[in-house]
């Protein structure tokens, strides 16, 4: 088989970046290890920035999130029983909207089979040869046959455990890793939510978030230890410990119900330098994990996949190599503000368990100083609705 860009990793950013190529004319084949419908039983982030919303749009898969999305101006942010709302439309004269990622990833996944385009589902032992040379090739196997593919390039949209990160060789490679000592404990539950915006709270029993994907459907997160289980928190306790995170006024009229997914997601910052060896360019969590805290991880995915496109296009239209040279740099400088903000956010909402007396002071000054300053509303505003690309 050939192709001009072998994507590996069917998940947002290699199906977006797929979509893309497709509509100017590039040939793709997409190489997904697991199932369709086990991507799209994966509940993941539920904030678009504008910017990734414009893609959407730009890859003509736009219209049903245009229908179905919801718009947020601001957000509310709390600690304790002090809370506070961030506009930010009238600081940053942006908004983001909820739509969630799986809703994107169907969307994609349809116009990709409307497309007739090729997307090679549950196949094993991807390997990817020759990228330091000018006749890549990717190698799998499925249905216990194996398969080459020769192409002209090989993104790398395979996620943080994917094989595209590792194939650069070692000493070429530079890594950065925070790990953070707790997770996420998310919940998606069939209830109103309990606020027409999303609540970011910290509190001295830790962190809290109240989401939504739609008007009877909410997702909540509170901060959990790395060594808890989901089997380990049963509805009633979950609802219990959210309550006592968020201010009294809205877990007075929190609606809670049966948990429809319950999951935990470790914290973790990350970032590979660089994002391209030769012919292989990494694109999305291939190359950077951002901790939830500021819903820059799929977003910044999205970064990627805009400089990514735009440097493929540049070279198969008009013969120029610029973008794809420039692709590491550009898209390394938007994600690590992205890095500082989504690190700088979690600093200041969570329970760190060995923060001392004089850490946690630090703490409440920073929410305090973010509750009145509005240049500083104005930053975290500025950032959260996506900085341009
Ligand atoms: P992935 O979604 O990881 O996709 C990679 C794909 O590659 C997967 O389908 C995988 O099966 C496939 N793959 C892996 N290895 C191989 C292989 N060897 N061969 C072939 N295929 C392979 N981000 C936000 O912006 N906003 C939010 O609100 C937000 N909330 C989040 C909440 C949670 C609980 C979590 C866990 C994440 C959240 N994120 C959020 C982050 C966001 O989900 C990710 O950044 C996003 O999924 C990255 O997309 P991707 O396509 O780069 O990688
Ligand atoms: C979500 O709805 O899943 C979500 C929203 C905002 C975040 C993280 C996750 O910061």
């Amino acid at each position: 088989m050939r192709t001009q860009v072998a994507i590996i990793g069917g998940g947002p950013s290699g199906l977006l970046l797929g979509q893309l190529l497709h509509g100017a004319g590039i040939d793709t084949v997409v190489l997904e290890r697991q199932s369709k419908a086990h991507v799209l039983s994966r509940i993941r982030a539920g904030i678009l920035e504008t910017g990734t919303v414009a893609l959407m749009h730009q890859a003509g898969v736009g219209q049903r999130l245009e229908k179905e999305c919801f718009r947020h101006d601001g957000t509310v942010i709390c600690h304790g029983e002090m809370q506070f709302g961030v506009n930010f439309f009238e600081r940053a004269g942006k908004h983001v909207v909820v739509y969630g990622q799986t809703e994107l990833t169907r969307d994609l996944y349809g116009a990709r089979e409307l497309a007739n385009a090729k997307t090679l589902f549950n196949i094993e032992n991807v390997a990817i040869y020759g990228a330091d040379t000018d006749t890549p090739s990717v190698s799998y196997e499925q249905d216990g046959l194996s398969h080459t593919i020769k192409c002209d390039f090989i993104a790398g949209c395979d996620g943080f455990h994917g094989v595209s990160r590792k194939t650069i060789p070692a000493q070429l490679r530079r890594e950065y890793e925070k790990l953070y000592p707790f997770g996420w404990l998310g919940v998606l539950s069939e209830t109103p939510p309990v606020h027409d915006e999303l609540i970011y709270a910290g509190s001295d029993r830790g962190f809290a978030l109240c989401s939504m994907r739609n008007a009877n459907l909410s997702r909540y997160y509170i901060q959990c230890s790395l060594t808890d289980k989901p089997e380990d928190w049963s509805d009633t306790a979950f609802w219990e410990e959210l309550k006592r995170r968020i201010p009294s006024e809205y877990a007075d009229k929190l609606m809670t119900g049966v948990s429809i997914e319950k999951s935990i997601a470790p914290l973790r910052s990350f970032v590979s330098e660089p994002m391209r060896w030769g012919r292989l360019f990494l694109c999305g969590d291939a190359a950077h994990i951002v901790p939830p805290t500021g819903a820059k991880g799929l977003n910044s995915a999205m970064g990627d996949v805009h400089y990514l496109f735009n440097g493929f296009r540049q070279l198969y239209e008009g013969g120029d190599s610029r973008g794809i040279d420039e692709y590491s740099a550009k898209a390394l400088a938007r994600v690590w503000k992205a890095e500082r903000f989504s690190w700088a956010t979690t600093k200041l909402l969570h329970r760190f368990p060995d923060d001392s007396e004089f850490d946690r002071k630090m703490q409440q000054a920073d929410v305090a100083f973010l509750a009145e300053n509005s240049a500083a509303q104005t930053v975290f505003a500025e950032n959260y609705v996506g900085l341009p690309y």
